[in-house]
């Protein structure tokens, strides 16, 4: 039915039904999303995951059950569970038949799909506790405060809005915020340091030294002070996230505000830092960044890593969709946004870089390298 018949048909109070009903599953899951990122989040704590890897065969229900800590009367429980977590990807579940007496059985085995491997808590790829941190009351609880926020005319985020001060204020204050979010940082950079590494070692060659700004606890310092011993490395952050960090020969952490200066080096790496911030408060810190690396013609670069919004790889609308969520949580907990390509060349050129490539080589973030 086209636009203004369906119109039409609304205006008279007739709309087919199962247009209606449709209308309505569509609402239906729109208001209850939730429940998946809930589910998931109590799956990985019960540490479900963890124990189908470490049975290291199909497990059956009953022996998932008996590994899990909960209370063994929740078994038809579990069983739920699973069901929707099954239905969302995150487990495989089989059918084998078992031999009881002269009884053959038919029971479901339950095994895990490729992306609860990335739930596991020993795996060195884990984005475990970017799950955890992401879905902590603390970081939910602005959601709820949108409309508020919206609405008032002070607050900067609607995270303001709900606890009365900025994201990074009250990360400063707040040791346990200060410590999830870091974690969760430190498991996105292990992963995205990896692929570097494996695939565009080339934007570090040939330089002599590199700063992280935003490096958070290290990690991708770490990782590039691993992979090129000659490069000096610096994971530069504010001091409540460097205190006490310990460098190594050709690493060290400096505490500090990327609004106001910058240590000096070849290049200058960002990673998951000017999403945070809007045009305007991004402007000011390339200048920073513009400021510690040598002038044109003398090798200083700008190498950030962040989403481009509808790059090549975004082929499908669940990657839109993620990259518009990520929009709506940089506004949410921030105050920032995702950009698109047009978006990344203006701000670039803005503060005077002359020159940028776009690698899309991060899934739905992007490896940019901008030079003065
Ligand atoms: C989203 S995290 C990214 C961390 C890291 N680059 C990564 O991707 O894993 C943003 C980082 O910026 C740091 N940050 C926020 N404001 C800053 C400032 N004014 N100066 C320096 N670092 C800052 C935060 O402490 C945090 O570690």
């Amino acid at each position: 039915m086209d636009y203004k018949k369906r119109e039409m048909a609304l205006q008279n109070g007739d709309q087919l039904s199962s247009d209606l009903f449709h209308s309505q599953a569509h609402i239906w899951n729109h208001i209850f999303s939730f429940i998946n990122s809930m589910s998931l989040k109590c799956a990985v704590q019960l540490q479900i995951p963890d124990i189908i890897h470490h049975h290291g065969a199909p497990m059956l229900l009953s022996e998932l059950v008996e590994a899990l800590s909960v209370n063994k009367e929740r078994s038809d429980f579990v069983h739920r569970l699973m069901r929707i977590l099954v239905h969302s990807g995150f487990f495989l579940k089989q059918t084998i038949s078992t031999t009881e007496g002269d009884e053959e059985e038919e029971k479901e085995v339950y095994l895990l799909a490729p992306a609860s491997r990335l739930l596991l808590k020993g795996e060195s790829l884990s984005i475990r506790p970017f799950l955890l941190a992401m879905l902590d009351p603390i970081l939910m609880d602005p959601w709820q405060h949108m409309t508020n926020w919206f609405q008032n005319n002070d607050d900067i985020s609607p995270f303001q809005t709900t606890h009365g001060r900025s994201f990074w204020d009250f990360a400063g204050q707040e040791p346990k915020l200060n410590q999830f979010f870091n974690e969760a940082m430190a498991s996105d950079a292990r992963l995205v340091t990896d692929a570097i590494l494996k695939h565009c070692r080339g934007a570090f060659e040939g330089l002599n030294s590199i700063v992280d700004v935003g490096g958070g606890t290290g990690t991708v310092a770490q990782a590039i002070a691993k992979a090129f011993p000659r490069l000096d490395c610096i994971s530069f952050d504010l001091p409540h996230v460097v205190n006490g960090m310990e460098g190594s020969n050709n690493l060290r952490y400096v505490g500090g505000d990327m609004f106001e200066a910058i240590p000096k080096a070849d290049a200058v790496f960002v990673k998951w830092i000017l999403h945070d911030w809007s045009d305007e408060e991004c402007r000011k810190i390339l200048k920073r960044c513009k400021e510690a690396i040598p002038s044109k013609g003398n090798g200083g670069k700008l190498i950030i890593i962040d989403m481009v919004v509808k790059n090549h790889e975004v082929d499908s609308a669940e990657s839109l969709q993620t990259q518009l969520f990520f929009d709506m949580l940089m506004m949410t907990l921030a105050t920032g946004k995702e950009r698109t390509q047009e978006d990344w060349i203006k701000l670039l050129v803005d503060v005077g870089f002359s020159d940028c490539k776009f690698s899309p080589i991060l899934g739905l973030r992007s490896l940019i390298e901008a030079y003065p």
